[in-house]
Formats: C-alpha cells, sequence, structure tokens
C-alpha cells in the first residue's frame, strides 16, 4: 500500500511541470528559457545573442540560460536534452545542421516545451514555430545584383561570361542549401559561369584557404559571391595577398552593421544582403507561447541591402 502511495505521489509530481507548461500563465510567475546557439565564433551569432538578452530584459518574468554548443552537432543535441530534463518552460535553437538536431528538438515538442526554431531550420514540423528570413530570396537578389554588376565587365560586353567564384555555407544546414538555389535562380540567363565553388563551413579561415585554391587555379576571376560576410572577407584576405584584390567584386550576406555593412563603407566588398537575426522576435513570440497565445507557425523576416551605390 505504502509503496503504492509512493509512486502515485511520484507520478503525480513528474506530471506537475507538463501541467504547468500546459496551462495559462499566472500572474508573477517566472519562466526559465534555455537558448541553444550553435556556435559563437561568428559575430552574426554574437548579435543574436545579444538581440535575445536585450529583448528579454524588458520582461522581468524571463530567465534566458544561455549555451553556446561551439560548431559542434553533438553538444548541441546534448544541450537540447539537458533542457528537457531540467524542464525549462521553453527552448529556442540555432541549430548547427537540419538532419541531427531534428530528433531531440522532436523529443522537446512531444514532452509539451514550446520551441522556436531561429535561422536555420530542422527537418519535418515537430516544433512550435520557425523565425528566419527568406534565403532563397536573399541568394536570388544577390544572384540579381551580381547579372546586372556582371552586364558592365569588358569581358561581357566582348561577348564572354563573368567569371564566378561560389563560397558556400555548410551545406547540411538549410541556409547554405537555399542561398545557392537562389543565386542560380538569379543568375539564370545571365552571362556568368561558376568557375570554381566550395563547402566553406561559414567559416571565414576556411574561406580564406579555398579562395587561395580558387586563385592558384584560376588567372581570371571577377565577382566572388559568398554566402556569408565573414567569407567575403577571407576571400578578400586571400586576393589580397595574392595582389589580385582589385581584379575582383567581393559579394557578402549578413549585414550586420559592424561587419558587412563596414566592409561596404570601406570598400572591402561592393554589396551585403542583410540577414536579420530574429532575436528580438524569438522573445516577442516566446512571451506570447507562454502566455498560451496561438503564434503563427513560420515568421518570415525581411532584410535590406547594402552596396556601394
Ligand atoms: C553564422 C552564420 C551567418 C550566416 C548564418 C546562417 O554562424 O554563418 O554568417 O548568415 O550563420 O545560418
Amino acid at each position: 500500500m505504502k509503496k503504492t502511495i509512493t509512486i502515485l505521489i511520484v507520478l503525480a509530481a513528474s506530471m506537475i511541470p507538463f501541467v504547468a507548461n500546459a496551462a495559462a500563465p499566472k500572474k508573477g510567475k517566472k519562466y526559465v528559457i534555455g537558448m541553444s546557439q550553435c556556435n559563437l565564433g561568428e559575430p552574426w551569432r554574437v548579435q543574436m545573442n545579444a538581440d535575445i538578452r536585450k529583448a528579454a530584459e524588458s520582461h522581468p518574468s524571463l530567465t534566458v540560460i544561455f549555451k553556446d554548443a561551439q560548431n559542434d552537432t553533438l553538444k548541441q543535441r546534448a544541450q537540447i536534452e539537458e533542457f528537457i530534463n531540467a524542464d525549462v518552460d521553453l527552448i529556442i535553437v540555432s541549430p548547427k545542421e537540419a538532419a541531427p538536431l531534428t530528433p531531440p528538438v522532436t523529443a522537446a515538442f512531444r514532452q509539451g516545451i514550446p520551441v522556436i526554431v531561429l535561422d536555420r531550420r530542422v527537418l519535418g514540423n515537430r516544433f512550435t514555430q520557425f523565425i528566419g528570413a527568406d534565403n532563397k530570396l536573399i541568394g536570388k537578389n544577390a544572384g540579381e545584383w551580381i547579372a546586372r554588376h556582371a552586364a558592365n565587365l569588358s569581358r561581357v560586353k566582348q561577348g564572354g561570361k563573368a567569371r564566378i567564384v561560389e563560397l558556400k555555407g555548410l551545406m547540411t544546414s538549410t541556409p547554405a542549401l537555399d542561398r545557392h538555389l537562389g543565386f542560380l535562380a538569379g543568375i539564370k540567363d545571365a552571362p556568368v559561369e561558376i568557375i570554381f565553388e566550395a563547402d566553406t563551413k561559414w567559416l571565414e579561415p576556411e574561406a580564406r584557404r579555398e579562395m587561395e585554391s580558387a586563385l592558384a587555379v584560376h588567372r581570371e576571376i571577377d565577382i566572388v559571391y559568398a554566402h556569408n560576410d565573414p567569407a567575403a572577407h577571407g576571400a578578400y584576405l586571400a586576393a589580397k595577398a595574392a595582389g589580385r584584390e582589385k581584379d575582383i567584386v567581393f559579394v557578402g550576406i549578413d549585414g550586420l552593421m559592424q561587419e558587412g555593412q563596414a566592409y561596404v563603407r570601406q570598400g572591402v566588398l561592393q554589396a551585403s544582403f542583410e540577414y536579420p537575426t530574429g532575436g528580438a522576435e524569438a522573445i516577442e513570440n516566446a512571451v506570447k507561447i507562454l502566455a498560451g497565445e496561438k503564434v503563427p507557425k513560420e515568421i518570415t523576416l525581411s532584410g535590406r541591402s547594402f552596396t556601394q551605390e
């Protein structure tokens, strides 16, 4: 009998957090949000965390626990599992890669913990909300800008094609694939050819190395299309070291004030396309979800473009 009562108490206790999650928030209740950031190596991700922190400051009921997965997929999986075990009230995740992060996100969602997926996607739809910009559109805009620029090159005016190097992001993460597909749509029918392409994993040193290879193999390069500003900058540094930076136009994505916009102002990049972090929107929506409000499954953010013009 004693045993049965103990089991019942344990069972009831284990249900409390679940019930608390499902119910509308009580006045004065505190909420814990677990945020798993895939890495803090790029300024863009530091900015995302800063945006989240700033937005959360105006909600005294929220405490955000930040974890940095240091670009390690296994570590990020474990972080989400830790958040589930700690029974946080909501999880925000900016995943490194789509496929391997899908199972822990699904597990959290199935257990009744709301999950906001930010910037890079997971597979399927077992999460509460996705917030991010339209990477296909960003890639298309970059492609159309490059097509317009290519039309003015003397090589093209003489009937040739502009020679492009594409430095891709990590192709197992969704923005890289979308920025590539969007780009192809943007340069469709334009007098351009991609003469070299590589997966730089979103990393500046990797992009610099790949660009060194491209420069070694190709005597003539007109344009570098990089999937993010760190890669565009890495490519610029490689070209500069080879004394060829003035022959090439560099285009990137992210458009942070302290990074891409500054590069454009300095003349390092010709164009940078903004990729908003969504940090503020994640907190805005987290508050609604915790209050029991219905939120859209997907929020698409829009960005600006910064060019020399
Ligand atoms: C930072 C970053 C950004 C890029 C985004 C894509 O890790 O590489 O530069 O726009 O991730 O998810």
